[in-house]
C-alpha cells in the first residue's frame, strides 16, 4: 500500500518527531541522496504557488528524482477529465503525486483510484507541508514544543486547521482568535480535542496572543475566495497583528506567516519587517521539510 500525506495526522506521532529531526539534519548537513533515483514525481497544481512548487521541485531533485509540473490550465483536468480517470492514467507513468487543489475530497479520489503516494501541497481544508516546516522553524528556537503557546489570529482556514492537527501531534497549546463566521471547522477542532490537543478559541486577538511564544496569521481571503476580499476586510477589522498586539505576547515572541503576505491587512509592515519576524526561515524550511516528508514516504 502506498503511503500518503494528506494531513499531519497521517504521520504517527512518534514518526513525526523523527521527520522533524531528519529535516533539521537535512538542513544542517545540506543532505543530498539518491532515494528517488529513477522515480518521477508529478506536481499537479490547480492554484498558484511559489514556495511549495519550487521547494518540491528542488527537493525532489536533491533526492535524485525527477519532478514534472502540470496545471489544470494546460492539462485535460481543465477540460473536466474526471480525477478518477486522471489518477489511473498518471499512476501508470509516475511514482507519486504532489497536489495543490481545492476540496480535500479531490485528494481522496486520487488516493482511491490511483496506486501511488499522494502528497497534499495545499487544499481548501489543510496545508500540512507548510505546518510541518513551521514545526521545524519553531523547534529550532524552542525544541520543547510541548511547552510553548502558539497563537493564531485571523481566518479559521487551511493553515489554522493544520495548526490544529499539529497541536495533536506536537503537543503545543494553541489559542485561536477568529471573527464570527470565520471559525475553524467544528469537526476538525473536535477531533483534535478528542485526540488530546490543548486548544482554546476566542474572538479576542489580545487574549489569544497573551503570553504566546509564536504569533501566526495568514491572508484574510485565501486562494479561491478573492471575490470575498472586501467583505472579509470588514469582518476582520481589529484582527491585524501589529506592534500593540505583539506587545502582549511572551518576551522575545516571534511572528510567523506562511506567505504570501498582505502588508497592512493581516499584519502591519513594522511587525512583518521586525527582528521578531521569522518568515524567511519558515520559507527556507519548506525545502528541508519537503525532503524529510518525501523520505518518510519513500524510504
Ligand atoms: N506558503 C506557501 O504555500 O506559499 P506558495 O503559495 O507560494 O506555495
Ligand atoms: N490560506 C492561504 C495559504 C497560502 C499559502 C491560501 O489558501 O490561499
Amino acid at each position: 500500500m502506498p503511503k500518503h500525506f494528506l494531513t499531519i495526522l497521517d504521520i504517527p506521532k512518534d514518526e513525526a518527531k523523527q521527520v522533524l529531526l531528519r529535516a533539521k539534519e537535512m538542513k544542517d548537513n545540506k543532505v543530498r541522496t539518491d532515494l528517488l533515483a529513477g522515480k518521477t514525481l508529478l506536481l499537479i497544481f490547480e492554484k498558484a504557488s511559489t514556495r511549495t512548487r519550487v521547494s518540491f521541485e528542488v527537493g525532489v531533485r536533491q533526492l535524485g528524482g525527477d519532478p514534472v509540473f502540470i496545471t489544470s490550465k494546460d492539462s485535460q483536468l481543465g477540460r473536466s477529465e474526471p480525477l478518477k480517470d486522471t489518477a489511473r492514467v498518471l499512476s501508470r507513468y509516475a511514482d507519486g503525486l504532489i497536489v495543490r487543489t481545492f476540496g480535500q475530497e479531490k485528494l481522496e479520489t486520487l488516493v482511491e483510484y490511483g496506486d501511488i503516494p499522494v502528497v497534499n501541497a495545499l487544499t481548501d481544508e489543510y496545508h500540512p507541508c507548510q505546518i510541518m516546516a513551521d514545526m521545524l522553524t519553531m523547534y529550532e528556537r524552542t525544541p520543547n514544543l510541548e511547552d510553548i503557546k502558539v497563537a493564531w489570529v485571523g481566518d479559521g482556514n487551511n493553515m489554522a486547521h493544520s495548526f490544529i492537527n499539529g497541536a495533536v501531534t506536537f503537543g503545543y497549546t494553541l489559542a485561536l482568535a477568529c471573527p464570527e463566521g470565520y471559525e475553524p471547522d467544528k469537526d476538525i477542532l473536535e477531533n483534535a480535542e478528542r485526540l488530546g490537543a490543548k486548544i482554546v478559541t476566542t474572538r479576542d486577538p489580545a487574549e489569544a496572543v497573551r503570553g504566546a511564544h509564536y504569533v501566526n496569521t495568514d491572508v484574510w481571503a485565501s486562494m479561491g475566495q478573492e471575490e470575498e476580499q472586501k467583505k472579509r476586510e470588514v469582518a476582520f477589522a481589529g484582527f491585524e497583528v501589529n506592534a500593540a498586539l505583539m506587545a502582549g505576547a511572551a518576551d522575545n515572541a516571534k511572528f510567523m506567516h506562511c506567505l504570501p503576505v498582505h502588508r497592512g491587512e493581516e499584519v502591519s509592515e513594522d511587525v512583518f519587517e521586525s527582528p521578531a519576524s521569522i518568515v524567511w526561515d519558515q520559507a527556507e524550511n519548506r525545502l528541508h521539510m519537503q525532503k524529510a516528508i518525501l523520505e518518510w514516504i519513500y524510504k
